[in-house]
């Protein structure tokens, strides 16, 4: 009974939840030998099947997380507003906490900056100059009132900013930008954010108050056509930074590396936050191989590769 999506549950319990959620990788371990739980999974199209949109559905309607019978009988009963849940949204995971592996190169660029992001989500990295950040052991820097205070390790020969960039103009593109201002929206993003990641719910919370005072222009519609608009918009004097994470996996990888030849012409800067393999164009100059042990992105500017990053801003491996 359908093995491809046993096998999904089980990798994403081995390769994602262990060690960082013991809830979701019991669930998904027991899901994936659970022949009832499988055949109403795969009753959705393959793309809803992730075991992230589930759990995040059934935390969103208020089910239960952390006993497996409990869980599958309340899933089972309800599956009528999981699954219509699971169809209506997407995994948008929304994490300002990337905003700690882009300030170096925000902050190195010219000042100010007109910021675009493409597949924002809600906007929450369009706000690097309203967060706190301490990098290692360093002092912290940013804002004195900001809610947020992001911490990064580093290693390499990098010397963080000392100071946050100055934003003159912040923008997005989203095929379904997320609003800070409808309760929903926002209850969607804590409800992807996983269950024993305390601190990373602390900070949505902080980035979601920013972002509500200060809200970005969010425009909806594809990134590979939507950015020529947003560009003409750019007010004078700023230097234009087109930048995305976590977003281009979700294209075909045609489009992806159509989106990077785009994203070179651009007049400003383009830099790109993405797992090893998104970009071929930008892999092939890495110095060294992406580790295995743990997941990283990598990011580039302009098509060169600058550093790994972790997935959610933790850690920033520069090279030389
Ligand atoms: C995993 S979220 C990452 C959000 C944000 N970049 C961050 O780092 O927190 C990916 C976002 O990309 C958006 N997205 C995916 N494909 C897109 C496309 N072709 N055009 C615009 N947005 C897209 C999704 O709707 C989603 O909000």
């Amino acid at each position: 009974m359908a093995p491809d999506t046993a096998e999904r549950y089980l990798r994403f319990a081995a390769t994602q939840a262990r060690g960082q959620s013991p809830a979701y990788d019991m669930l998904a371990g027991r899901i994936a030998g659970d022949a009832e739980l499988l055949a109403l999974i795969e009753r959705l199209p393959e793309p809803k099947r992730q075991p992230n949109l589930l759990f995040g559905a059934v935390r969103f309607l208020g089910g239960p997380i952390g006993d497996y019978q409990a869980f599958r009988a309340w899933t089972s009963a309800e599956w009528p507003r999981v699954q219509r849940t699971m169809r209506g949204w997407s995994t948008q995971t929304n994490e300002p906490g990337r905003c700690a592996t882009l300030l170096p190169v925000l902050a190195a660029l010219p000042q100010p900056l007109a910021l675009i992001e493409v597949g924002a989500s809600a906007g929450l990295c369009l706000h690097p100059d309203r967060y706190r950040y301490r990098y290692d052991d360093g002092p912290v820097f940013g804002p004195a009132d900001s809610p947020v205070v992001l911490e990064c390790r580093t290693a390499g020969p990098l010397t963080p900013p000392g100071r946050v960039p100055r934003v003159a103009w912040r923008a997005g593109i989203d095929l379904n930008p997320l609003d800070v201002h409808s309760a929903d929206d926002v209850r969607w993003l804590e409800s992807l954010v996983w269950p024993e990641q305390h601190e990373r719910l602390r900070r949505l919370r902080g980035a979601v108050g920013v972002a509500r005072a200060e809200p970005a222009h969010l425009v909806t519609g594809d990134l590979t056509q939507a950015l020529d608009g947003l560009l003409a918009h750019v007010p004078a004097g700023a230097t234009p930074v087109v930048f995305h994470s976590a977003v281009l996996a979700y294209l075909p990888i045609e489009a992806r590396e159509s989106f990077a030849g785009r994203a070179l012409d651009l007049p400003g800067h383009w830099i790109s936050n993405e797992a090893p393999g998104v970009l071929p164009s930008v892999e092939r100059h890495l110095p060294r191989p992406a580790p295995a042990d743990r997941a990283v992105f990598v990011l580039a500017l302009d098509g060169r590769p600058l550093a790994f990053t972790g997935p959610h801003g933790q850690s920033l491996d520069w090279f030389a």
